[in-house]
């Protein structure tokens, strides 16, 4: 009997013979041997057709204008926004972040993407490094990972102690109650993907050149690891998920759709001058919403 493949060795195997649509390069679908597209992103989610770049521009366009309106909502009135964004690896936090910010006066608003932490950092408390990064009045911040880092990937790849990471969740909740306290707008995203659809995106990464600087050793490793990733999401979730600071889960199978709805998430909760209540509309409660209607 051989031997049964690690989910690491079957993703190199299913790699062999893949290659990229180059007819579509902005949107990348990965082809089989046979150059059939590969429709992993069908996984568990509740259309059956992706949002056309048609629809997908224009509606951002109305969206990102929507999102100017309220950068000068929080510029007018002195508001502290922190958009937290937080997910698997190629879950599609980077690209919805882009999304949200392109239109932005990037005075004002930010991206922190933190590298992992200097050794001097991890001697200190562990929301240190973060807290230097959190907006002051009349800035929106957003969180490309942030102090989550703790309850997933740290924890699941052994970058901190058992402990660290039990002691993390006990005092989370705490710390997001004395941002929100002191009157910080809080704004938690998930981006939710399906396991076979992160295994085509890692394989997207691998072939397509302009992709290839996102993979990262801790994804591929990552493949070996969806269930660990999905115990420490549990706990999170359990731990993080409060009153004051609850969670929104998005569902990125279709990236655009869930770029679009977690836009439309994050401005129907904002009451900003001149908002167009038709413009913005209602999220779309298939694709976006609280953790106990979406998580998987
Ligand atoms: P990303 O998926 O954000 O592009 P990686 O997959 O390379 O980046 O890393 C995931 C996260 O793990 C990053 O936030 C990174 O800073 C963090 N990380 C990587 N190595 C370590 C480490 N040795 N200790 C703590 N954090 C780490
Ligand atoms: C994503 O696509 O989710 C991130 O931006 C990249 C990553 O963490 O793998």
């Amino acid at each position: 009997m051989s031997d049964p493949k690690s989910p690491r060795q079957e993703a190199a195997d299913l790699l062999s013979g893949l290659s990229v649509d180059a007819r579509r390069p902005e949107q990348p679908v990965l082809l089989d041997a046979s150059g059939a597209p590969i429709r992993t992103w069908r996984e568990n989610y509740p259309y059956t057709r992706k949002i056309g770049r048609r629809e997908y521009e224009r509606t951002k366009r109305v969206l990102q204008i929507e999102l100017l309106k309220l950068q000068r909502w929080v510029h007018d009135t002195g508001a502290r926004l922190v958009v937290v964004c937080e997910g698997r690896d190629a879950a599609g936090k980077g690209g919805t972040i882009q999304r949200f910010t392109e239109r932005l006066n990037p005075r004002g608003a930010r991206i922190v993407a933190l590298d992992r932490p200097t050794e001097r950092e991890a001697g200190q408390w562990y929301f240190q490094r973060y807290v230097p990064h959190l907006p002051a009045a009349g800035e929106i911040v957003f969180f490309d990972r942030s102090w989550y880092n703790r309850a997933g990937v740290e924890k699941v790849m052994g970058f901190c102690t058992p402990e660290q990471s039990e002691q993390f969740l006990g005092q989370c909740p705490a710390f997001e109650a004395m941002l929100v306290e002191d009157g910080i707008l809080l704004v938690k995203f998930w981006f939710s993907v399906s396991r076979a659809e992160q295994r085509t995106r890692f394989a997207i990464r691998q072939v397509d050149p302009v992709r290839q600087w996102k993979l990262s050793p801790t994804d591929l490793a990552s493949l070996d690891l969806w269930d660990a990733y999905t115990t420490a999401k549990v706990e999170m979730f359990r731990a993080t998920d409060t009153a004051r600071a609850p969670w929104t889960v998005v569902k990125t199978n279709d990236k655009r759709r869930g770029r679009l709805e977690a836009m439309r998430s994050l401005l129907w909760r904002i009451d900003y001058d001149r908002k167009d209540e038709t413009a913005v509309g209602r999220p779309d409660t298939l694709i976006v919403g609280a953790a106990d209607t979406l998580l998987e």
